[in-house]
């Protein structure tokens, strides 16, 4: 057909009105200040740092292998950053202000997109002076989705955290770098709660099986925890599936940023106590969680759960091979070091503690101009840690996951945070298939921020 004035004006018109590609809308994520009522009624309500202005962030919930994008806003008055943690990510999308991208100023954005090869349990963050922003409530729950679902009733999302405030004043305690704590155990806060509840509370029948994901969204704490009226299996670590779900039998050990997922079936009936139990300062087994019992059964008791559907490149081949490297974990309160390297200088530990560093990571005090180690793409490597302090540390690798190896060479849970406890030491080892500048601190953020902060680079 000839094109006619007229047929070209309608054909222009009938073109449909979509946006360009590059205007389609991103879902912001804004980081703000808000008021939110953390301590019991009768306390008053808490000035905090929210994403969307919620504590915690709202809950972010995708099917693995979609993309997720977001527009970071920032509405704060200091600068900030989103880092997605441990999803296997695009280096440039990790949100380490300093490393992999400049903070985002107030009022400036950012936008964030990636791919989610794996399903799991996840969680974000403030990566910016997060020992600050962590601390005032930047985080939220990241979840994605195995394409098929367990087989249980319910799935909850619960992050786990503490806050150190002011009974008077329902303000944030103190100053966020206080010396005293970062030289320490971290900051510990005097109120624990869940999902920015100290009461929080579940409804629940006998037999119902949930499937629990806690995270551990705290600045220093490590949850220690039981079930009560309930029996359990530990069916993912850190986002990554067990290959055989391991059934609870003793505390479950959640340290800062590591997440467990649990699927439990409730035992009690209507009517007697439930709950998830935390070890508390006082030498106490506290209500973390009440589970309330109500109603008839939900079914007959169940058989043992089977494991979650494994992620994509979940084996660490090699290891025996690869070039075993060793990271000494220094310095801290009663135990100091002789020296390190801080900011292209060999400092004495007085004059570190006067810079506001105690802690070293082989010799090197905070993020140096080189890596720790540099790694061919693919290469397998494998580091040891060697706790020479006499605190615990959360040690975190970014972009990767890794294996736990035993001494016999025997291969542990697939994880991104592992505990390491006073004079112990632990060897892990990992595909280097992530090509970028990653991040490997101690999730202790105050201890991150004084010392325990280095970098590993693939290429
Ligand atoms: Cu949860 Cu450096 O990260
Ligand atoms: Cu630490």
């Amino acid at each position: 057909m000839p094109f006619t004035r007229r047929a070209f004006c309608t054909g222009l018109a009938a073109l449909p009105l979509s946006r360009p590609a590059w205007a389609q809308e991103t879902p912001l994520l804004t980081a703000r200040p808000a008021t939110v009522q953390l301590a019991p009624e009768g306390y008053p309500a808490t000035e905090v740092w929210g994403y969307d202005g919620l504590l915690p962030g709202p809950q972010i919930r995708v099917p693995q292998g979609s993309r997720l994008s977001r527009r970071l806003v920032n509405g704060l008055q200091v600068p900030t950053s989103v880092h997605w943690h441990d999803i296997r990510i695009d280096n440039a999308m990790d949100g380490v202000a300093g490393l992999t991208q400049d903070p985002v100023p107030p009022g400036g954005r950012f936008d964030y997109a990636f791919e989610l090869p794996d399903a799991g349990t996840y969680w974000y963050h403030a990566h910016t002076n997060s020992m600050e922003q962590v601390a005032r409530g930047l985080s939220g729950a990241l979840i994605v989705e195995e394409s098929t679902p367990p087989d249980i009733d319910r799935d909850e999302v619960l992050m786990l955290n503490d806050w150190l405030l002011e009974p008077e004043t329902g303000r944030f305690a103190g100053d966020f770098g206080n010396p005293m704590m970062r030289s320490h155990a971290g900051r510990l806060g005097n109120l624990l709660g869940i999902n920015g509840r100290y009461d929080f509370s579940l409804e629940a029948r006998q037999n119902e099986r949930l499937r629990l994901r806690l995270i551990n969204a705290a600045n220093a704490r490590i949850f220690m925890l039981r079930l009560e009226g309930m029996v359990g299996w530990t069916v993912a670590l850190d986002g990554m599936p067990l290959a055989q779900p391991e059934p609870v039998s003793t505390e479950i050990i959640v340290a800062p940023a590591q997440r467990v997922d649990l699927i439990v079936d409730v035992t009690a009936e209507a009517g007697t106590p439930a709950a998830l139990l935390s070890y508390a300062d006082d030498d106490s087994w506290q209500a973390l969680a009440e589970v309330t019992v109500t109603g008839p059964k939900s079914s007959a008791p169940r058989a043992v759960p089977a494991p979650l559907p494994p992620n994509p490149r979940m084996d660490v081949p090699g290891v025996a091979e690869a070039e075993l490297r060793e990271m000494r974990m220094e310095g801290g309160a009663m135990r100091g070091m002789a020296s390190g390297r801080f900011e292209g200088q060999d400092m004495d530990f007085q004059k570190l503690v006067q810079r506001g560093q105690f802690w070293a990571l082989s010799g090197q005090v905070g993020r140096g101009e080189a890596p720790f180690a540099r790694y061919a793409q693919g290469e397998t490597a494998r580091i040891r840690w060697v706790n020479d302090t006499v605190f615990p540390h959360a040690m975190h690798l970014h972009g990767m996951h890794f294996r736990t190896v035993a001494a016999d060479g025997s291969q542990g849970p697939m994880r991104d945070t592992l505990l390491i406890k006073p004079q112990e030491s632990a060897e892990v080892a990992f595909v280097a298939d992530n090509p970028g500048k990653w991040l490997l601190h101690c999730h202790m953020l105050g201890h991150a921020a004084s010392g325990m902060t280095t970098w590993i680079e693939v290429a």
